[in-house]
């Protein structure tokens, strides 16, 4: 027994001083893609409409935090937008599957809209249709006349949700459906009197990494599903590539870790973080120009919890958007200097974000993972004496990968009731080499680069 014992502390120890050393070198001096300020976006699911509540979206602390993220897209959308029909009169009520948005409503989600400085893009129904199948824009018309008359201004419209999933008599060919884009490009110019003739402004794909059934704690962690994303980005730009004129966007119009609202446990908590933070690192590397978070509110796998509190992928989001500039740099060369397998240290790099931070001009910012058990000691071989500014996100309680809450630095983050936010611009000031521990996942602004591409 006691031998035993002995045996498994010896092993813990040994464990425990493994260390991984990663010598990480910036090659390029070239932007490889380019992002705006407008990368991340997020989505409300229309289905959250039946239970819309004035008060709670639109408390300051509500306000505040959704303000934290601007500028940003917010999309309304999802399957229930294929069954809402708007309605200057009447109740708002829903019918079997049905909804109905009334004009009361639609104010206060523009109301909402207005207060968090978003642009906001909803997703009409795309199963009104004529009986020669054509699609039936007269709803529509009705909801961007209104639209119009109360001056709300539309940064974009979505026609229907994920058609190839539509089932039965709702199926729609791929012919009718882009006629059906036609007419309201049409529509849109003429109420809108907007120049261009393309029907469509960008290509929208959605993504999950399957199912949350299916899903259980190492799935989050394991480097293969994560690249599970890779095919499915190219096959998006390559159909883009075919189909749309040249220059069309791609975006990611609705995305997350798993879907069925996201694993409760596991998509509201800090392991969510990997998926999430290497979604925006690949999606940025191979020219996805932006990437809508299903969903800020909703769900297991919303930035907020039910109680509209931040859960940890909200402080991710914003430091992300605070640190992660435009400019997208080659991926790292990463040369490793033990047996351990590169593809669980997964890093990108662009230059630092100088318009929320006071880094200057030519600094960059490196953000990834790792995902081996045993701490990576970072060596920046290029910048060997300079300062290293780290941001380390952890869970902040005895829960580890499933914990709820999340610190920066050691320092727990939360909201006070009445909305102030903390100031996340508070690194830990580091030298070679950098630690990032075990399943863990941050930032690292390197000041001193002096990388010419970020002038
Ligand atoms: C389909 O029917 C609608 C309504 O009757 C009509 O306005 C439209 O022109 C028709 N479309 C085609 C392609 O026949
Ligand atoms: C969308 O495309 C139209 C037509 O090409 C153009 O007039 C409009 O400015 C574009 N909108 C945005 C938000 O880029
Ligand atoms: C940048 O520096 C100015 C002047 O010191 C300061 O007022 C401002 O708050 C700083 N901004 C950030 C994001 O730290
Ligand atoms: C996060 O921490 C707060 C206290 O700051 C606590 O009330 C809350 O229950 C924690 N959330 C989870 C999911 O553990």
């Amino acid at each position: 027994m006691r031998r035993f014992l002995l045996i498994i502390l010896v092993f813990s120890v040994c464990v425990q001083s493994l260390s991984t050393n990663v010598v990480v070198n910036i090659q390029s001096d070239g932007a490889i893609s380019e992002i705006s300020g407008q990368f991340i976006g997020v989505t409300i699911d229309t289905f959250e409409l039946r239970y819309w509540k004035d008060e709670f979206f639109r408390s300051k602390r509500m306000i505040m935090l959704a303000r934290a993220l601007s500028p940003m897209y917010i999309r309304m959308g999802g399957t229930t937008a294929d069954y809402t029909i708007f309605s200057t009169k009447g109740v708002y009520h829903t019918e079997r599957n049905n909804l109905k948005v009334n004009a009361p409503l639609w104010d206060k989600i523009n109301g909402f809209i207005q207060d968090t400085g978003w642009d906001f893009i909803y997703d009409l129904n795309s199963l009104l249709r004529f009986g020669n199948g054509s699609w039936d824009m007269n709803n529509a018309v009705q909801l961007i006349k209104y639209s119009q008359s109360k001056g709300y201004k539309l940064a974009g419209w979505e026609l229907g949700n994920e058609p190839n999933v539509y089932k039965g008599h709702d199926v729609v060919s791929p012919s009718q459906l882009s006629e059906d884009y036609v007419k309201l490009r049409n529509i849109l110019q003429h109420f809108l009197k907007g120049p261009g003739s393309n029907a469509i402004n960008a290509s929208t794909f959605h993504h999950y990494y399957g199912y949350e059934g299916n899903f259980n704690l190492l799935d989050f962690l394991n480097p293969k599903i994560l690249d599970n994303l890779i095919p499915e980005i190219n096959i998006a730009k390559k159909y883009t590539k075919e189909y749309c004129p040249e220059g069309m966007q791609v975006w990611l119009g609705e995305t997350s870790s798993v879907w069925g609202e996201g694993k409760p446990g596991y998509s509201d908590r800090y392991v969510a973080g990997f998926m999430w933070l290497d979604k925006l690192g690949l999606s940025a590397q191979l020219g996805i120009d932006t990437v809508m978070r299903q969903d800020f509110y909703g769900g297991q796998y919303g930035l907020l919890n039910s109680d509209g509190f931040p859960n940890p992928d909200y402080w991710l989001t914003l430091l992300y958007k605070l640190l992660v500039g435009s400019k997208v740099l080659n991926k790292n060369m990463i040369e490793m200097k033990t047996k351990i397998t590169p593809e669980h240290l997964r890093f990108y790099t662009h230059c630092t974000n100088n318009k929320r931070t006071n880094y200057t001009k030519g600094s960059i910012t490196v953000y990834g993972m790792n995902l081996n058990a045993v701490d990576a000691a970072i060596y920046f071989d290029q910048y060997i004496e300079s300062e290293l500014h780290l941001y380390l996100l952890e869970p902040s309680d005895n829960y580890g990968l499933t914990s709820g809450n999340v610190s920066l630095n050691g320092k727990h983050l939360e909201i006070t009731e009445n909305g102030n936010i903390p100031n996340l611009l508070t690194p830990k000031v580091v030298r070679n080499p950098v630690i990032i521990p075990g399943f863990r996942f941050g930032f690292v602004v390197i000041p001193s680069a002096n990388k010419n591409i970020c002038y």
